[in-house]
């Protein structure tokens, strides 16, 4: 499948969302800790750099869960945010595997993508973009603790 990008940018930060890593997590915008301002599904675009300041856009990215949001600095463009820690896997309650860290996934074909930050693995067997979670979870009833 074809990985589709939206991109939302102000003077000094371009935004990426990829709607089918997208595991529905809710924390961009939900509740306190969420950044309603800035990422409101309720409207088109959903997504809207002018509600607040870049750091706290950037900050509020960083809680991403899934990688499906990311951002790259408009001065800083060749930079690619990676983490330099050991791998780490978490499950995510009732939906995907997250895997933390620089990881290389291989396809059927051989092709290789690389991931930084952090990849979501569907653990429901239901994503139509395996091995990928793509928020079918939230759809199906998948239970795991
Ligand atoms: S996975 Fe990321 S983009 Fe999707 S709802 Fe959760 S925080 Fe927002
Ligand atoms: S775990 Fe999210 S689609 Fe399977």
């Amino acid at each position: 499948m074809k990985e589709i990008s939206k991109k939302y940018s102000n003077d000094e930060i371009e935004i990426t969302w990829k709607p089918s890593v997208c595991i529905h997590s809710t924390k961009c915008w939900r509740g306190e800790e969420g950044l309603s301002s800035v990422f409101n599904p309720a409207e088109r675009p959903w997504i809207k750099p002018e509600g607040a300041s870049t750091e706290r856009i950037m900050a509020q990215i960083d809680k991403c869960p899934s990688g499906a949001l990311s951002y790259v600095k408009k001065n800083k463009e060749a930079e690619s945010p990676q983490i330099q820690s050991a791998t780490i896997i978490e499950t995510f309650e009732n939906g995907p595997l997250l895997v933390y860290g620089n990881i290389r996934i291989k396809d059927k074909a051989g092709n290789e993508t690389q991931k930084n930050k952090v990849t979501a693995l569907c653990r429901c067997g239901a994503s139509l973009n395996k091995p990928y979670c793509d928020g079918t979870h939230t759809k199906n009833g998948f239970q795991a603790s």
